[in-house]
């Protein structure tokens, strides 16, 4: 083989190269450019790979529409604001029922004290209550709580356990 033949055969190899390299990004584009140009679903991912659980203080959600939710709405107002204050401040002692506190929803731990009816009980969550079982710290020891704030609380630990 002399210098022309080769040179002849080795650029038609080049050049089939090239064609070749073409071909296959083509067929790479075709093949896999779908995918390469799908964005993640970022939303869906967060979905996925959330918590089992969510723990919500407070705020029940909004209610959709109509004039009847907003009548139901009100009436719940008081109701979650207590159970917000309960559940931030008073529920360290009474949820399980600590150093003597009378236990969330536990009817017969209650009922002596609701008999002393709703305005003691205001009083003594307010101003502190020293009793026979132990000492309730006033406003569960947050001295920051609104008086309103305590009542709301006592009225919605008072409604669980009537
Ligand atoms: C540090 C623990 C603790 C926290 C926090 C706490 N309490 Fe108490 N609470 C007690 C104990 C102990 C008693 C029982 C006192 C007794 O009768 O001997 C009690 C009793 C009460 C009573 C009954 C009082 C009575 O006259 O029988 C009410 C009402 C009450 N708590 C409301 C609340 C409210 C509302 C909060 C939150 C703002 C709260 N408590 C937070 C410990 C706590």
């Amino acid at each position: 083989m002399n210098d022309r033949e080769f040179l002849k055969l080795f650029s038609g190899l080049i050049g089939a190269l090239v064609a070749l390299t073409i071909v296959l990004v083509i067929l790479a584009n075709v093949v896999g450019g779908k995918h390469v140009k799908e964005v993640p679903d970022t939303k869906a991912v967060a979905e996925r790979i959330k918590p089992i659980g969510e723990v919500n203080i407070g705020q029940a959600p909004a209610p959709s529409g109509g004039g009847l939710s907003v009548i139901a709405t009100a009436n719940a107002a008081g109701e979650d604001k207590g159970k917000a204050v309960y559940d931030t401040t008073c529920a360290a002692c009474h949820a399980m029922g600590v150093a003597g506190a009378p236990k969330f929803g536990d009817k017969a731990a209650w009922k002596d004290r609701i008999a002393k009816g709703v305005a003691t009980l205001h009083d003594h969550a307010i101003k502190g209550f020293q009793g026979k079982a132990g000492f309730m710290p006033p406003k569960g020891g947050n001295a920051s709580l609104p008086d309103a704030d305590v009542k709301a609380a006592v009225d919605y630990m008072v409604s669980k356990a009537k």
